[in-house]
């Protein structure tokens, strides 16, 4: 057995767990809608059958003030409880086990309807928050035993209570948020008094054989949050009260910590399970960015947690779990903690899904099927689209041959895994070069598909991406200014001194590379929780101190000619971190710049009405891409068909995420 402690039996006393891996809580917008329950049964199923020993459901609010957004997912009705059955049956009838959780948004809420401790809005949302009365905070009580209660009806194996990430029982918990100075505020045992009577009374109403989880905010990463004595008293209680885990929560939605990006480093926050582990009994749940099975069973064998959380890698790959327990962690779709198709998606009311597997959340919708007829299949280019397409079609029983003109797999991704902070985006690499060997792909590298090479197939697929604009500014041609391909291929030396033309996601990117000192800190726990403000040692309140990030020798100018500060454009939950990390990294980030030439001196611009010169030794041309479109205009000159997809079809900057799912989708239709 390859990792003995992740497939160690966990005994709850009154069922034993399989293994010790629990799918974590993800909404993903099928939750909210009963017409979607069948989706969802069959996208928990599908994860079931993978072996995970324990699901959690996204949240469901306990009542209508309690609801994320309006008409959101909630459990409190009894005519609620019939479409969950679903639920429960497809993953019991694959041998798994499933927990509701109960999810009361407080002062998170995005409607009008919301309520808190107190009358404190959030920085995140729009809403005041009306302070609910002393028979509101009872009546809301109330409404968390009630969902336990309908959860059990619906044939859940217990709820997961969320008293973490910010959300209303958090808020109860520190006086940040909790003013009150009746039974339920003041001192710190009334502030603690909501969840431990939550949980007291649910215990009393689900009976013993019923799996309780608290989700405990171990960490809050915000002014003013819990201390760690805290924490260790409210994780007693909660013991005391008839919890039969507790899982690791961290951070508060409104923390200026990342958390769960991609540049978090993997475990980064398993430690802070670890101190937990000697102050109560029962077992611990640890969590994010545990990805692949190495990490995990490191993690169990350091004795941090007794069982891990994974959410966002089960998106990723259904199958996890049995690739892991059959030592073929090689084969496993690795999350790349990118966040574009799920968090992204659902804080754009959007259905989440997968980046490196579209099927996520449409396990019903997008089916690979067998072909009913082998046909002969070329793919030219071996980026994201073209792996995603040819690897389906070979599945699908086609024969494929895949072209491509490097020495190496991967496209444009041979550049994102060298971004510091990125490195996870080999994963995907490694991923389809098995794939392309299990499903007898014939990966033609070192070969540029011509129309001559492309004669005799039944259907060609065109990925051949993108092409990097050049700048139009005199001067340009001059061997200082480079594109950004000669940067991160290291074609080029790059003086200490760097202007950035275009603020796009790759400008940002190629200023994080030229900034960042090696090895990156998404290598080093400890430096990345020190260039952050997180304190290891949990002596100061809420875990923060005053983040330390290491000065950069390089001096970067990141420039757009769009007005406004650059970086508004990139995705909803990773870009303020990017911009953030860049601003400790001291690089001036310019909006309104009118480029006028390049020449001995620097970077001449004007900005507004004023000229300026960037005494800088190289200018890093970030421009945007166009398609490459070189070899379809070929074809169609020969008179030949061919499918476009990726970036050869629309070259927008990061897009990736369209790329692969446009790869397989038309894989399942040819
Ligand atoms: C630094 C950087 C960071 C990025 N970060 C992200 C990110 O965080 N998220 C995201 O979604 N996207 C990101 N991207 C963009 C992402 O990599 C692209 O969207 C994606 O690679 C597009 O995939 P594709 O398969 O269409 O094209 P490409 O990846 O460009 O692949 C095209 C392939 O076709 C080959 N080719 C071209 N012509 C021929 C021919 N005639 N014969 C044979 N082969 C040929 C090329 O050699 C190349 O390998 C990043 C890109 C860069 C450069
Ligand atoms: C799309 C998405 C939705 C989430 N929804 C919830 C939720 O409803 N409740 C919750 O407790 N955590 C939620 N989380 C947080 C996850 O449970 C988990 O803590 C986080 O993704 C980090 O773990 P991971 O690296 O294993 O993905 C969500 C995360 C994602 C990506
Ligand atoms: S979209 Fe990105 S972060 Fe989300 S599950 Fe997929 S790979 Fe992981």
């Amino acid at each position: 057995m390859r990792y003995p402690n992740l497939f160690a039996p966990l005994d709850l006393g009154f069922a034993t767990l399989p293994n010790r891996i629990l799918m974590g809580s993800m909404h993903t917008g099928l939750e909210d809608r009963a017409r979607d329950f069948d989706k969802l049964a069959a996208y928990f199923a599908e994860r079931a059958r993978g072996g995970v020993a324990l699901i959690v459901t996204g949240g469901f609010a306990p009542d209508i003030a309690g609801w994320l957004t309006p008409f959101a997912s909630r459990l409190s009705m009894p005519w609620q409880v019939a479409p969950h059955r679903k639920v429960t049956r497809a993953v019991h009838a694959e041998g798994g086990r499933i927990c509701l959780q109960i999810l009361h948004a407080g002062r998170y809420a995005y409607h009008p309807l919301s309520v808190a401790p107190s009358r404190i809005k959030s920085p995140i949302t729009p809403f005041t928050p009306r302070a609910l009365t002393a028979r509101g905070v009872e009546r809301t009580i109330d409404a968390f035993v009630n969902c336990a209660r309908k959860a059990q009806d619906a044939g859940y194996d217990g709820v997961e209570v969320m008293g973490s990430e910010g959300y209303l029982i958090n808020q109860f918990l520190v006086e940040r948020t909790n003013q009150r100075t009746d039974d339920w505020g003041g001192t710190l045992e009334n502030r603690q008094r909501f969840p431990v009577e939550i949980l007291r009374r649910m215990r009393a109403a689900v009976g013993r054989d019923f799996i309780i989880i608290y989700r405990l905010s171990m960490l809050d990463l915000v002014e003013r949050g819990q201390a760690w004595e805290d924490i260790v008293s409210l994780a007693r209680k909660v013991e005391a009260a008839g919890a039969t885990l507790i899982n690791t929560g961290i951070g508060w939605h409104e923390a200026r910590v990342p958390t769960i990006v991609t540049s978090v480093p993997r475990a980064a926050f398993s430690w802070v399970t670890r101190r937990m582990k000697s102050e109560v009994a029962i077992p611990l749940v640890t969590t994010n960015r545990i990805n692949m099975p190495d990490v995990a069973e490191r993690v169990l064998a350091a004795g941090d947690a007794d069982m891990v959380s994974m959410a966002r890698p089960l998106l990723a790959d259904p199958e996890w779990v049995r690739k892991a327990r059959e030592a073929r962690a090689e084969d496993i779709n690795t999350c790349i903690a990118c966040n574009q198709a799920c968090l992204d998606h659902v804080f754009e009311n959007r259905r989440a899904s997968c980046l490196v597997n579209p099927r996520a959340c449409h396990e019903t919708e997008l089916v690979v099927r067998s072909a009913l007829a082998r046909r002969r299949i070329a793919v030219v280019g071996a980026g994201p689209a073209g792996l995603a397409c040819a690897t389906t079609l070979a599945e699908r029983g086609h024969a494929v041959t895949l072209f491509e003109q490097a020495s190496r797999i991967g496209g444009q991704f041979n550049m994102a895994m060298r971004i510091p902070g990125k490195e996870e985006f080999a994963e995907t690499l490694r991923y389809y070069a098995r794939r392309i060997e299990q499903c007898a792909v014939e990966l033609r590298l070192d070969t540029r598909a011509t129309p001559d090479l492309l004669q005799g197939f039944d259907e060609v697929v065109l990925a051949t991406g993108v092409t990097p604009r050049a700048a139009a500014i005199p001067g340009s041609d001059r061997p200082d200014v480079l594109s950004y391909v000669d940067v991160l291929l290291g074609a080029a030396p790059v003086g200490p001194r760097v202007a950035i033309i275009g603020a796009g996601g790759i400008g940002f990117d190629v200023a994080e590379f030229l900034v960042e000192s090696a090895p990156s800190p998404t290598t080093d726990v400890a430096r990345w929780t020190r260039e952050w403000g997180v304190d290891m040692t949990l002596a100061s309140r809420a875990g923060l101190v005053r983040p330390a990030p290491e000065v950069p020798e390089r001096e970067v100018w990141l420039l757009q000619r769009t007005p406004g500060k650059p970086g508004k454009r990139l995705n909803k939950t990773t870009g303020w971190v990017h911009r953030a990390t860049l601003a400790a990294k001291r690089v001036t980030m310019l909006g309104g710049v009118a480029y006028e030439r390049i020449d001995d001196d620097g970077l001449h611009v004007r900005i507004g009405e004023e000229p300026r010169v960037l005494a800088v030794d190289t200018v890093v041309v970030c421009a945007g891409q166009e398609p490459h479109r070189a070899l379809h205009a070929q074809l169609e000159g020969a008179g030949m068909r061919a499918h476009l997809i990726g970036g050869a079809d629309v070259a927008a900057e990061l897009d990736a995420k369209r790329a692969i799912a446009q790869g397989m989708r038309l894989a399942t239709e040819l």
